[in-house]
């Protein structure tokens, strides 16, 4: 993807603040001096079963680009793809449980677009509005920062359980509930307590997105997987086998990056490169703006700290 989107002609507009370059969760583009609009689009075939659940977390998991970016979601249109008659009542619950997850983020649905298409897809584009002052990017994490995560990781290697017919329900459900969670609170928290990068930890799996935090800040991020909250069953599953193609794709694109300074369980260490769905904030915030932080956030857990760049853009102890 790098290479197809460097090869792509530049307009060279003033007022584009974040584009295509940094691998940034959302584009940022000025309207006014003290107004610029944040958008981003994602959609994805399902990964549950329950189609009204479905269009909620694929509702949550749109949004949450714009809240990496610490932008206020205003509208959002849909993007649907399915099979031309079939399955009109999946089809309307998945419509209506995306509608219910992005009023309850206080936007608007004004439009959308269907095309007919053997397997479901579903999801939105989003804009937000943020002032140009305000905008977190993932390029601005200092040595000395504290790295925080919002949610636990693991909906990846949970959803190849689902598939496989071995998921148990409890973990279903909490897998379930983490990814319809909207980042809303924690991203407008790292907004007031002045966070200095943030990003959401999606496809790429945590350390995807933080190799992307770490080259696009010029440092290196120092992780201990111990600190990070896992889902229950997550790390089970891992062990039985369950590991989406996403994961090892990313683990073959980022192990490279990594340095371990001692030796870790396989199942873990798989978890760390998991594709996550609507997964949590990834945050580099100064110290005392991070204990403040973790006593508003309750699912927030500190993961590691910021370091100077060294040879490997993450480091984990
Ligand atoms: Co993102
Ligand atoms: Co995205
Ligand atoms: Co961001």
């Amino acid at each position: 993807m790098d290479h197809l989107l460097a090869g792509l002609p530049r307009a060279n507009d003033p007022n584009v603040l974040v584009g295509f370059d940094h691998n940034d969760d959302a584009g940022v583009y000025l309207l006014a001096p003290e107004l610029a609009i944040v958008q981003t689009v994602d959609f994805f075939t399902p990964i549950v079963d329950d189609p009204e659940i479905f269009g909620s977390i694929a509702a949550a998991n749109a949004l949450s680009d714009i809240y990496a970016m610490g932008g206020r979601p205003v509208s959002a249109l849909s993007i649907l793809a399915c099979p031309a008659e079939d399955h009109l009542d999946d089809i309307a619950a998945i419509l209506r449980g995306g509608a219910l997850k992005i009023h309850e983020a206080g936007a608007a649905i004004v439009g959308g677009h269907s095309v007919s298409d053997p397997e479901i897809k579903f999801g939105y584009s989003v804009t937000g509005v943020i002032h140009p002052d305000r905008i977190k990017t993932n390029s601005g994490a200092h040595p000395g920062d504290v790295l925080i995560l919002t949610k636990p990781i693991g909906t990846g290697v949970i959803s190849t359980a689902l598939k496989r017919g071995i998921a148990r329900a409890e973990h279903l459900e909490t897998s379930i509930a983490s990814m319809l969670a909207l980042n809303r609170a924690a991203a407008e928290l790292m907004v007031e307590t002045n966070a200095h990068a943030c990003t959401d930890v999606t496809g790429f799996g945590l350390l995807g997105h933080a190799r992307e935090m770490a080259a696009a800040s010029s440092v290196t991020l120092e992780i201990d997987p111990s600190c990070i909250d896992i889902l229950p069953g997550a790390l089970e599953y891992a062990a039985a086998g369950c590991i989406p193609g996403g994961l090892k794709n990313n683990r073959e694109y980022v192990a490279p990056c990594v340095e371990k300074t001692k030796d870790l369980a396989d199942g873990l260490e798989n978890l760390l490169y998991d594709p996550q769905t609507s997964g949590g904030l990834l945050i580099s915030i100064a110290e005392p703006d991070a204990s403040r932080f973790m006593a508003e956030c309750a699912n927030a857990r500190r993961i590691g700290r910021v370091l100077q760049k060294e040879s490997k853009a993450i480091r984990l102890i």
